[in-house]
């Protein structure tokens, strides 16, 4: 992994591959360390501007050799765009371009100045914050199964080692360091989500889930509970258990546990993810086209486990569970079939109209079991759960809804904080019809219209007594191209949203 780190000099100064600099658009004669840099190479930096080769337009990358006029052999000016359009979630965009830019010239030690700390505006903790993310998150690859690698951005053998962040003023190092470090741990934790999301399911099943999950615990103050088959028998989970029926795998639940305000024991909130690590549909089987994306259907469960590491070490004073149930979805003899009457640990019944509708059954088994045992508040669920949501907000932004505004609106406030984009849809009670069923107290389908809202009304038969939103992620969870911090695969949304909620959440008590 590429080391970042702040450090106090002169960046003309820096003995390194490349020094970046930067520019916002519009911008004639550069101060600050792109001056600085500009007048070490004899105006070059601003007679390319002068000549219109550089604008400082967004992304736009130029690459200037020093010939010895500077210790480092080359510089690279880097276009910040629109000074009004600028903001942490650019940086953190354009510090993954310029990373993988680093990359793919074969720099293998670069310096740069902080983006946007400047006249960008941004506070030097954010700015360094959003470098690391960026960096981190846009150099991510997942290529442990290619033998041969390439030197496009998806295969690769060159490394960005180091980057380097050069800081004129001491008293600012220290501050850029601190968000270096919390910017690494962001991105850490997404890329635990990120790797089990990408990972095949013949390697991550529940049991591997779960193991994952106890790596994240150890060493930390965070405890963690698995639950097997048979204590899903003992508790009456007969949704997780029905939706487990099919596959040879044993499910599990994990439930990770931050006691971050033990004298309150009712300041908590549970994070509950889908951790369906494979969905073939069931009996009501998928089609062929493209049913090997649903190795991604746990990507929920993979975002709680990822925000959990954070959380164990950013310790915010609010208890929180991070809980997972982890089944997987197959077809077989055993198999449940569409028409069956199963029964909820709350008592609930449920007609199986479909047994691919499966997250919003193993959904409901782990939301009462938080708040029965474990007096669960607050609950947000992240599910990978309706095809309708990508085709009511495509692949943009994730879903919320919820029957507490007070909880969505904290959500829709992380993700603004985040940059993962997220967008409220109505709960409105006449789309509640279209669950009833004629043979059970509630159907698990309700058709095609507001598919991705149904789906929400279902689980919140599960909910009462508690303050609850739902996080349809099933637009988001996985990127088909790279785009700024996002790369091909997985994208480990929404672990940064969670981890900002419970520190917002942790901050408003
Ligand atoms: N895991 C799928 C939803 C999904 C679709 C996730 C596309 C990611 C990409 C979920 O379990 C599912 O199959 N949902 C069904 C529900 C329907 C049967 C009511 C769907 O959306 O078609
Ligand atoms: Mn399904
Ligand atoms: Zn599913």
């Amino acid at each position: 992994m590429v080391e970042i780190s702040a450090h106090e000099g002169d960046i003309t100064q820096a003995a390194v591959d490349a020094i970046v600099v930067n520019l916002f658009d519009g911008v004639k004669s550069p101060g600050g360390g792109t001056g600085a840099v500009d007048k070490a190479l004899d105006g070059a930096i601003s007679s390319l501007i002068t000549d219109g080769e550089i604008t400082g337009k967004n992304a736009e990358i130029t690459l200037i050799h020093t010939f010895g006029k500077l210790p480092a052999k080359r510089v690279v000016v880097l276009g910040l765009g629109k000074r009004d359009k600028f903001d942490a979630h650019v940086v953190r965009s354009l510090s993954a371009i310029l990373a993988r830019y680093l990359r793919r010239i074969g720099a293998k030690h670069a310096a740069t100045i902080a983006h946007g700390a400047g006249i960008g505006g941004l506070n030097a903790a954010t700015a360094a914050q959003s470098t690391a993310e960026g960096t981190l998150l846009g150099l991510y690859t997942f290529s442990q199964y290619q033998t041969k690698k390439g030197d496009d951005d998806d295969q690769h053998e060159r490394e960005l080692e180091s980057l380097t962040i050069f800081e004129q003023e001491p008293q600012r190092v220290g501050t850029l360091n601190e968000g270096i470090d919390r910017g690494r741990l962001l991105a850490e934790s997404v890329l635990i989500a990120r790797s089990l999301v990408n990972e095949p399911a013949n390697v991550v099943n529940p049991v591997k889930m779960a193991e994952r999950a106890q790596e994240v615990v150890k060493g930390t103050e965070l405890s963690i509970d698995v639950l097997g088959r048979e204590d899903m028998l003992e508790h009456g989970m007969g949704a997780m258990l029905a939706v487990t029926a099919g596959s040879a795998n044993e499910p599990k639940l994990i439930v990770i546990e931050h006691k971050g305000d033990p004298e309150h024991p009712a300041n908590n909130i549970a994070i509950v993810g889908k951790g369906i690590t494979f969905d073939s549909g069931g009996i009501s089987l998928k089609s062929a086209g493209s049913m090997w994306e649903m190795k991604g259907d746990m990507a929920g469960g993979a975002s709680v486990i990822g925000a959990m590491h954070a959380i164990g070490q950013l310790k915010p004073k609010i208890n929180v569970f991070g809980v997972i149930p982890a089944v997987e979805n197959m077809p077989s003899g055993t198999a449940q079939r569409p028409g069956d009457i199963i029964r909820a640990m709350n008592g609930k019944s449920i007609e199986v109209d479909n047994t691919d509708a499966e997250g919003r059954l193993v959904l409901a088994d782990a939301i009462c079991y938080i708040k029965q045992v474990y007096e669960a508040k607050r609950v947000v669920d992240i599910a990978t759960l309706t095809g309708a949501i990508v085709v009511a907000l495509g692949h943009v932004a994730s879903g919320v809804m919820g029957t507490s505004q007070k909880m969505v609106d904290a959500v829709l406030a992380a993700s603004k904080a985040t940059g993962e984009k997220m967008w409220q849809l109505p709960m409105f009670s006449e789309y509640k019809r279209q669950i009833r069923s004629d043979y059970a107290d509630v159907k698990n389908t309700g058709g095609r219209p507001a598919g991705s809202i149904t789906a929400a009304f279902f689980i919140s038969e599960f909910t009462d007594g508690t303050e609850w939103a739902h996080l349809d992620i099933a637009g988001t969870f996985m990127a088909d191209r790279i785009r700024g911090h996002e790369v091909k695969g997985a994208t480990g949304v929404p672990t940064r949203t969670l981890i900002e909620l419970v520190e917002q959440l942790a901050r408003a008590e």
